[in-house]
């Protein structure tokens, strides 16, 4: 993994949580609890990045999370730019780098990456200037740090604690950049029984998911869970499937209002979306009231305001001097 810290220790780019020590996971969530607001409350304002340019760069599909970017860089008085880049993937490397480096040119301070090829934000971060930081939004189906943040903000928040808890992650595992970050960041917090449940072909190779308990049955193997959380099958991330479709997929996996008795009376259900209700979850449970996914939402700003300011907080202190 490329260095993601400063000569003196502090953190520089966000790329994924394996590997950050509990204090500074811990540090980081609770920077973001600060940022948490009550619906109908105004939404935080700092000014803790004037003066900085945050420039967003997805060559992916998404609204929610770089929404959620836009937001949590704008709330902090960030300059922000948006790029929504189609690069076809032959001649990717070399022009992501060459948009990198021109808006490098015109003082953007902040990369904020989402891409589906493996090693791009780790890429970026190794070209940029020494003062310029890279926070991932979602690197193929490696990482996904700021999720795995704000999926262990919403645990924390529901059960005040991950130590000790059951929690089960259920759907397309193998995929999963979501699944991979939330275990980085459960394993660390002291989540004592992580467990992976999908069909063979949608589960991770044997060498990845080192301590979690694999099934591939859901009712017996969210029972007794405190978290169940659901992801989406990322078909766009691979071609042959040998999985079952549509409704035989959520006859086997899908999560039902019955299915859910099985984990304990109060867990909470989670997923990162988009959701495909009828697929992987029911509608009934997914705004039912375990539901957890709205909560989700709210937090994927709150942490990425944190991240933002960890990471800048040298350019904002060269700004005010
Ligand atoms: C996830 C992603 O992009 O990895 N969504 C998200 O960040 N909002 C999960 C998914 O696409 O299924």
């Amino acid at each position: 993994m490329t260095q993601q810290r400063r000569p003196d220790g502090s953190l520089r780019h966000l790329l994924t949580l394996e590997g950050l020590p509990r204090p500074e996971l811990e540090a980081l969530l609770e920077r973001a609890q600060h940022f948490v607001r009550r619906a109908g409350e105004p939404a935080p304002q700092s000014t803790a990045l004037a003066g900085v340019t945050v420039a967003n760069m997805f060559t992916e599909p998404s609204t929610r999370t770089r929404v959620s970017f836009e937001l949590a860089a704008k709330r902090l008085g960030a300059d922000v730019v948006n790029l929504e880049v189609q690069l076809s993937s032959r001649v990717k490397g070399e022009s992501m780098l060459d948009t990198v480096f021109t808006l490098e040119a015109l003082h953007v301070d902040v990369f904020v990456l989402r891409d589906a090829e493996v090693g791009v934000p780790t890429m970026v971060a190794g070209s940029v200037a020494p003062h310029v930081s890279v926070l991932s939004a979602g690197e193929a189906h490696v990482s996904h740090p700021t999720q795995g943040l704000l999926d262990a903000l919403t645990v924390l928040q529901k059960k005040g604690r991950c130590d000790g808890l059951s929690i089960a992650i259920v759907g397309d595992i193998r995929h999963s950049r979501v699944a991979r970050s939330a275990c980085h960041a459960f394993q660390t917090l002291g989540v004592s029984d992580l467990r992976i449940i999908a069909p063979d072909a949608l589960m991770p190779d044997a060498g990845e998911f080192k301590g979690c308990a694999r099934s591939a049955d859901i009712a017996q193997g969210i029972t007794g869970c405190d978290v169940v959380m659901m992801l989406r099958i990322q078909k766009e991330r691979f071609a042959n499937t040998t999985i079952p479709a549509g409704d035989d997929y959520f006859r086997e996996f899908g999560l039902t209002a019955g299915r859910l008795t099985r984990a304990k009376p109060d867990a909470i259900v989670m997923h990162p979306q988009p959701m495909n209700r009828g697929v992987e979850i029911e509608s009934a449970v997914a705004d039912g009231p375990q539901s957890a996914i709205r909560l989700q939402v709210a937090n994927g700003v709150a942490v990425r305001m944190a991240a933002l300011e960890v990471l800048a907080a040298p350019l904002a202190a060269r700004q005010r001097r």
